[in-house]
């Protein structure tokens, strides 16, 4: 029978408490990888899941967390963090049978061509388990970025690039890493980014909130409290017995919506302004988000909201009755339940939603129903005193501005023919980085996308802007590409965008114009261009930690945020080098 809706209250992961005595000017956490157990609803019995758990350093006997996802990391801006990551996870995977079905090269999977890390294996044959965790869309000086081959497993085996500050703290199945916190006020997110290994580590569970807090905006009259609520969206599939299955080797996105750990929850809230802070923590499923009420209770079936920020902090806000959400990226909402009578119960739906992209075919199950918002709690503390959306006063976004000699750099997200396996550039994520950017410089990245399906680009280190986005005709770039590579690369056979483009630039979409972004839709059968922010990593900041700042030539990733395309191979190096050499 199919799980009943709206009837586990929502769960709102709590938040770590921070150690100030360890690093002296930093704050410090250690945050443990554990299997555990979890309940996703009611009428579940608990399933085996990954998750994360905070030292509390108030009571060591206590660790934070709930086994699923991780406790949420709040900090303030520029008051740097470190964080000692131990690994015990099992050394057998929670999803085993799956890797040994990946590593024989079942042709029945989704993932085609075994991972990429088969012929360079980072680990001995017999290990199973590595993690490694990034703090997505942080600031970050590399050798803390946790990037795939700096991943460690919990028997202490480490990839070639594995790299922890203050080595004399920690043992084999160890990393401390450090982080500046030099970013805007915003919600960015850790995961797991194991090599070859994240989707099914972070669909285990290993994924958690990073809050970044400016004292500034205690002065916005924003929601908060219980009144801003964390949503971490993901779509999952369940056995008969409630366990976690991963099915995504079969079909491209789940069959049951979780929100923050739980199947189809509930929220009661009070007839006032909330602020929503969402991410889609997805493997692969987009989502178009609306409001539905019921007739009676508005004029529309969709109830309004603002849309107050995105990946990389606040924005001009911007009214709206939906959105589409990629993997990865967050969307900052104001709504306000006052809006309709008391009683009435919101619906989040998500409409029309194919896996990969609106209106083409998903091979996923349909998700219609997320979770339930009942305005029935009464407000407290007689009236709402936030600011309304008109007269909120937040930081404005400044534009990024391409000049005539800024650097233009091409990422074609090519599939192999045979294999399916996808690449940038036809260039597997193994070889060496050979993209060398100047310090300081930023740069125009033209994401090319010949194929069917929208895929969420990521960067690491930087925000961008969406520049605007171009018609191409597909099969002919694609054609031309190939026959470029079956040429065996000349430059005189790379196709050239310019001669494929089938219409004129598209500007942004309203949700994503001047705002900050760290993933940004490539939608099929287009370029999406980007603009980046200088490529200026951080320098040492931390003074307790000494080694933590960037020393250049500094090489970081960008990759697909599909997890499966992530591990197999759409991922690649590039490198930062000093603008005098
Ligand atoms: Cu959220 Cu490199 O990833």
């Amino acid at each position: 029978p199919p799980l009943e809706k709206y009837v586990d209250p929502l769960p709102t992961p709590l938040t770590a408490i921070p150690d100030p005595s360890v690093y002296p000017g930093a704050d410090y956490y250690e945050i443990t990888m554990r299997q555990g157990s979890w309940r996703f609803h009611r009428d579940l019995k608990p399933a085996t899941v990954w998750g994360y758990w905070a030292k509390n350093p108030k009571d060591p006997r206590k660790a934070i967390g709930m086994g699923y996802l991780g406790p949420t990391i709040s900090v303030t801006a520029d008051h740097p963090t470190v964080v000692k990551y131990r690994n015990k996870l099992p050394t057998t995977h929670l999803f085993q049978s799956v890797i040994e079905r990946i590593r024989s090269g079942d042709p029945q999977l989704t993932p085609m061509a075994p991972p990429p890390y088969e012929s360079k294996p980072p680990f001995p044959k017999n290990v199973s388990v590595w993690n490694v965790v990034h703090q997505h869309g942080g600031f970050t000086a590399p050798q803390s970025d946790g990037m795939p081959l700096h991943s460690f497993s919990p028997d202490g085996f480490h990839a070639e690039s594995y790299t922890t500050l203050d080595p004399s703290r920690v043992k084999p199945n160890e990393a401390i890493c450090a982080y500046t916190n030099h970013e805007r006020s915003s919600m960015l997110w850790y995961h797991d980014h194991g090599m070859g290994m994240t989707s099914v580590n972070v669909y285990a569970g290993l994924a958690g909130l990073y809050l970044i807090r400016d004292p500034a905006d205690e002065r916005l009259g924003l929601p908060r409290g219980e009144f801003e609520v964390p949503l971490v969206l993901q779509d999952r599939t369940f056995g008969r017995d409630g366990s976690l299955a991963y099915t995504m080797t079969q079909r491209e996105g789940e069959d049951t919506p979780v929100v923050n750990g739980k199947a189809y929850p509930f929220l009661a809230v009070e007839p006032r302004r909330y602020r929503l802070r969402i991410l889609n923590a997805s493997n692969e499923r987009f989502w178009r988000l609306r409001f539905d009420v019921p007739r009676s209770a508005l004029l529309q079936p969709n109830m309004p909201f603002w849309l107050i920020g995105t990946d990389g902090g606040f924005r001009t806000p911007l009214h709206m009755l939906n959105f589409l959400i990629g993997p990865a990226e967050r969307y900052d909402l104001m709504v306000d339940f006052s809006q309709v009578p008391m009683g009435t119960n919101v619906t989040l739906t998500n409409y029309h939603a194919p896996v990969h992209y609106p209106g083409m075919p998903g091979q996923g199950p349909e998700i219609s129903e997320i979770m339930q918002f009942r305005v029935t709690k009464p407000l407290s503390g007689g009236a709402d005193r936030t600011t309304t959306p008109k007269k909120l006063k937040l930081p404005a976004v400044a534009p990024m501005e391409p000049k005539p000699h800024t650097r233009r750099r091409e990422w074609v997200l090519y599939q192999h023919k045979l294999f399916g396996t996808m690449t940038f550039n036809a260039v597997p994520f193994m070889e060496p980085s050979e993209d060398f950017i100047k310090a300081g410089s930023t740069e125009i990245w033209e994401y090319i996308n010949p194929n069917h399906d929208a895929h969420p680009m990521h960067v690491h280190l930087v925000n961008f802007q969406v520049l605007n986005r171009q018609p191409i005709d597909a099969a002919g770039y694609q054609a031309g590409y190939e026959k470029w590579i079956d040429g065996g690369r000349k430059a005189e056979d790379k196709p050239v965008l310019a001669n494929y483009l089938t219409g004129p630039p598209i500007p942004p979409d309203p949700d994503e114009a001047l705002s900050y972004k760290d993933t940004v839709k490539s939608y099929p059968e287009t370029v999406t261009r980007i603009i980046t922010g200088e490529f200026t990593p951080p320098t040492d900041t931390i003074a307790s930690i000494p080694g933590s700042g960037t020393v250049l030539p500094a090489t970081y990733v960008h990759h697909c945020h599909l997890l499966e395309h992530e591990d197999d191979d759409l991922m690649r190096p590039w490198t930062i080098v000093g603008s005098g050499g």
